[in-house]
């Protein structure tokens, strides 16, 4: 609460002797004479550095709150969708596919899987939530395998919105050569350089050579003002 109204004070103030009173009230008065530029432009970079980590916190904070629901379940795009399909039929889709890279998923791993969009849809992906995060992460580590027997499926995290927006920007670069995601934290491999970098919020974004995102394509412009 005390930042919020000392980040508005300091926002608000138009002197030197304002913002030096709303950040050190003891001293402001001993130092209203003589204050150089120097000084003034210190602590309006000073000011400028915590408004800027404020919004930074917030921006993860929103981050970590959807992430954790997903963190077991992931998403398989490519299994044949057939009339009348019960969960139990796509449980068994799903077993099927991961014993076909090598992991072995009993019914009792699955809490629940389901397609997505609107029933009647094209290609609608299958969203798996597993019981033990270990037993999602069996599968996506053999995922390669799918491409290797050129099955025309596809697994991934089941990602945040924010997360996918994210992504997809990050693909687009033209510094990265190639992406993956873990965990929902995005590993982008750059075309000059060997070791990956990770991409969790936003702000990391300038890793790949993205210094001001498009806040409004990550729908988080409200917090942007
Ligand atoms: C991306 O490319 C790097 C270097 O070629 C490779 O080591 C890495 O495994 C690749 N990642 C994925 C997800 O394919």
């Amino acid at each position: 609460m005390w930042r919020q109204s000392w980040r508005d004070s300091v926002r608000g103030s138009k002197t030197v002797k304002d913002v030096t009173a709303a950040i050190i009230p003891g001293i402001a008065n001993i130092i209203i004479v003589a204050v150089s530029t120097a000084v003034a432009t210190a602590i309006k970079d000073y000011t400028n550095k915590l408004v800027s980590n404020s919004a930074e916190k917030q921006r993860s904070c929103l981050l970590s709150r959807f992430d954790n629901d997903r963190l077991e379940q992931s998403e398989i795009f490519g299994i044949e969708e057939e009339p009348d399909e019960d969960e139990d039929i796509i449980q068994a889709k799903v077993i099927e596919v991961a014993a076909d890279i090598g992991v072995k998923i009993e019914a009792n791993d699955i809490s629940i899987a389901y397609r997505l969009g609107r029933e009647g849809g094209q290609g609608r992906p299958v969203l798996v939530r597993f019981c033990h995060r270990k037993n999602r992460n069996a599968v996506l580590n053999k995922k390669k395998e799918l491409k290797k027997k050129q099955k025309k499926i596809y697994i991934n995290e089941d990602l945040t919105p924010l997360r996918a927006a994210m992504l997809k920007i990050v693909k687009e670069q033209a510094t990265v050569r190639n992406v993956t995601t873990r965990d929902g934290k995005i590993i982008a491999w750059l075309i000059d350089r060997e070791r990956p970098v990770d991409i969790n919020t936003p702000d990391d974004l300038h890793k790949v050579g993205i210094t001001s995102p498009d806040w409004k394509r990550l729908k988080l412009d409200y917090l942007i003002q």
